[in-house]
C-alpha cells in the first residue's frame, strides 16, 4: 500500500513535493498544512486537502510521513513533534541550523524508532552523477583537484533566506547540497576546512562563499556558490594526473580530455601577450583524446522509494544520520573558518 504523506509548508518546495507525490508509485499525498490561510486556500482550489492546523495533521492516523517544506529555522521543532506523534519525518535541507539541534532531532528519532531523514534530492542530479562516475572510473588517473560551482546574478531571493534568524544565506541554502554531493563522491576523511563568505548584496547572511576541503590523500576540493556572477564559471571541473573533465552546465555539456602521449618532443612555443611560452602551449590531437562525459539518467523518485522501503525495514535509508551530521559539521567549520580567517582542522573526521 502507498504511504500517505502530509506536506508541511505549501510554498515553492512544498508545491514541488505535492506534484511529485501526485505522480509517485510508492507514496500519495494526504494533504498539506501551511500557516498562511491563502496558501491553504490555494491548495484547496487545486483539489488538495488542506489541514487547519499542524495538530490536525499529527492527529490523523492515516498520515505515515511528514515532509517539512518550511523555512529552515522551523524544521527542528516540527520534526521532533512529528516523531513523538508517531510520524516518520522527511525534513527539507538544511536539516536544521546547528549540529546541537540536529543531535536533538536524531535523539527523537532514536527514542521513537521512526524514520528521520533529509531531502538531499541533488544526489540525483545528472551532472553530479556524471562527475562521480568519472571520478570512480579512474580514467583521469589520480585526481588531485575537484571544483563544484553554482553561479547566479540575482542576489539572495527577497524572502526569509535573507535573514539569519530563519537560517538564511547561501551556505545553508546551496552549500548543503554541494557539500553533500562532494562527500558522497569522495570516500576519504577531511583534514582541513577553509572558507570565505561573500557579503556583496547582503550584510546579515552570506550571499555566496568559497569553501576548500583538503582530504587525507591531499585531494583538494573547492565548493563555490555565487549570487553576483554575471558570467558563470563551469558547474564542474576535475583534474587528474592523466586528464581533465569539465561540465559546463546542468545540461551536461562538457568533455573529458585525456593525455594519450606524454613524449611530445616538438612543442611549438606559443606567443602570449608580450612573450613566448612552451609550458602553456596548447596540445594538439596527436597527444590528447577528447571524450564525452557520461550521461546518466537518474530518477529522483528513488528518494521517496527508498524512504518507503526503509520504513518497512526492506532497505537501509539512503540519507543517513551520520551523513547529515557530517555535512552540518562541515558547514559549522566553514563558518568558523570565515570568522577566524583561518584553516580549521576538521576534528570531527579525526575521531
Ligand atoms: N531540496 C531542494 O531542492 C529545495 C529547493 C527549495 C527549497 N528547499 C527547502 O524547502 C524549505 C522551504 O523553502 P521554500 O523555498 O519552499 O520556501 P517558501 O517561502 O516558498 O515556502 C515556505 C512555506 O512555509 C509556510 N510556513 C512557514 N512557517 C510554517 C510553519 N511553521 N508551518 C507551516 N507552514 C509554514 C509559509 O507560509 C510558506 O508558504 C526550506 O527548508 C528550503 O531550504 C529545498
Amino acid at each position: 500500500m502507498k504511504k500517505k504523506v502530509a506536506v508541511i509548508g505549501y510554498g515553492g518546495m512544498g508545491g514541488w513535493h505535492c506534484e511529485h507525490l501526485q505522480n509517485s508509485d510508492v507514496a500519495e499525498l494526504a494533504g498539506i498544512y501551511d500557516i498562511k490561510e491563502e496558501r491553504r486556500e490555494l491548495a484547496r482550489s487545486r483539489g488538495i486537502r488542506a489541514y487547519e492546523s499542524f495538530e490536525e495533521v499529527l492527529a490523523d492516523p492515516a498520515v505515515d510521513i511528514l515532509t517539512l517544506a518550511i523555512p529552515n529555522d522551523c524544521h527542528k521543532e516540527d520534526a521532533i513533534r512529528g516523531l513523538h506523534a508517531g510520524k516518520n519525518v522527511i525534513s527539507e535541507k538544511p536539516v536544521t541550523l546547528s549540529s546541537a539541534d540536529l543531535q536533538e532531532m536524531i535523539d527523537a528519532a532514536n527514542e521513537t524508532g521512526k524514520l528521520f531523514t533529509v531531502h538531499q534530492n541533488r544526489r540525483w542530479d545528472a551532472d553530479f552523477l556524471s562527475m562521480k562516475e568519472i571520478y570512480e572510473s579512474g580514467t583521469l588517473g589520480p585526481v588531485f583537484n575537484i571544483e563544484s560551482r553554482v553561479h547566479g546574478s540575482r542576489g539572495i531571493p527577497g524572502d526569509w533566506r535573507q535573514l539569519p534568524e530563519h537560517g538564511g544565506g547561501m551556505m545553508l541554502d546551496w552549500g548543503v547540497h554541494l557539500i553533500d554531493q562532494m562527500l558522497q563522491m569522495i570516500p576519504e576523511k577531511i583534514k582541513t576546512v577553509y572558507a570565505t563568505m561573500d557579503h556583496v548584496t547582503n550584510e546579515l547572511v552570506d550571499d555566496g562563499f568559497k569553501l576548500d576541503l583538503r582530504f587525507e590523500s591531499g585531494l583538494l576540493t573547492r565548493i563555490e556558490v555565487g549570487t553576483s556572477n554575471f558570467v558563470n564559471l563551469p558547474r564542474w571541473y576535475m583534474q587528474g594526473r592523466d586528464g581533465t573533465a569539465i561540465i559546463y552546465d546542468w545540461d551536461l555539456s562538457g568533455k573529458i580530455v585525456r593525455c594519450e602521449n606524454w613524449d611530445e618532443k616538438d612543442v611549438v612555443p606559443v606567443v602570449t601577450a608580450a612573450g613566448l611560452t612552451k609550458t602553456m602551449a596548447p596540445r594538439d590531437e596527436k597527444t590528447i583524446a577528447e571524450h564525452d562525459v557520461p550521461k546518466p539518467n537518474p530518477d529522483v523518485h528513488d528518494f521517496y522509494r527508498n524512504v518507503c522501503k526503509a520504513i518497512d525495514g526492506l532497505e537501509p535509508q539512503i540519507v543517513t544520520h551520520p551523513q547529515m551530521m557530517r555535512v552540518m559539521k562541515v558547514m559549522e567549520a566553514a563558518f568558523e573558518s570565515d570568522r577566524l580567517g583561518q584553516v580549521i582542522p576538521f576534528a570531527y573526521d579525526q575521531k
